[in-house]
């Protein structure tokens, strides 16, 4: 089990390259002892730097791509070219770069009307545990698409579940708790000010996941820039 951790850099890009090196090497030894390495990854702006390090010359050779399957967190019910789709942003900055087989790639079928079928599919498809989540945290304290006071949090038995979200677009698939307790290892990006509050609920604040959603991902590893972490 990850024992969880702080990292904090000075500045957002210095933070993606730790946070790039840090996939790198958990998929190393994910592949070194089971052979292959799952990976579920998260929208938001937060870890587009991230996704492109990882892409990036710098890091060429480095990431097992080839052992790697690429999952989602969750995903926007929206077509996979829309502005909003997680899956259209990995895309843009992440594997347009790589040259991966489309059976390496997972996605959530963002744009099935029958949203509750939507989530029972990809919680067919999602492995039982997942080697690594890549999170986010919004400053509600939200991570994936579980938001506070979110029925989703109290979920007792599937992976994946449907969620009306108050932020747009309504209408989202998400892992839930028990996805995100199963998971090897938990690595939570956060930048800015703004989250500063927040990051101290996430990490320190009274037990509360249904208020502060984030508190699920507490033994995961934190990539914090300097203003986030400012009350840590
Ligand atoms: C999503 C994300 C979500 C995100 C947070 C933080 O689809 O919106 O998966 O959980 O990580 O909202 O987003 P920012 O990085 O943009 O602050």
């Amino acid at each position: 089990m990850n024992p969880g951790g702080i990292i904090v850099k000075e500045d957002p890009k210095e933070l993606a390259r730790v946070a790039a090196e840090k996939i790198i090497n958990t998929a190393l030894r994910a592949v070194r002892l089971r052979g292959t390495f799952t990976m579920a990854l998260s929208g938001g702006n937060t870890p587009i730097l991230t996704y492109e390090a990882l892409a990036s010359r710098e890091y060429e050779g480095d990431m097992p791509w080839d052992k790697t399957q690429i999952y989602w967190c969750d995903e926007r019910c929206v077509s996979p070219d829309h502005p909003d789709s997680n899956y259209g942003l990995v895309h843009r900055h992440m594997l347009s770069k790589l040259d991966l087989h489309s059976e390496q790639i997972h996605r959530i079928i963002g744009e099935d009307p029958d949203y509750e079928h939507a989530a029972a599919v990809y919680g067919r498809l999602i492995p039982p545990v997942m080697d690594l989540l890549v999170l986010g945290m919004g400053e509600d304290g939200h991570t994936a698409s579980l938001f506070p006071g979110s029925p989703a949090l109290a979920e007792p038995k599937h992976k994946v579940v449907q969620v009306v979200s108050p932020k747009p677009p309504p209408h989202r698939i998400t892992i839930s708790p028990i996805a995100i307790n199963n998971a090897r290892h938990l690595m939570v990006l956060v930048t800015g000010k703004q989250k500063a509050p927040v990051v101290m609920r996430a990490l320190v604040g009274e037990w509360d996941p249904d208020k502060t959603p984030a508190q699920l991902a507490r033994r995961g590893l934190w990539f914090l820039d300097r203003e986030a972490a400012a009350g840590v």
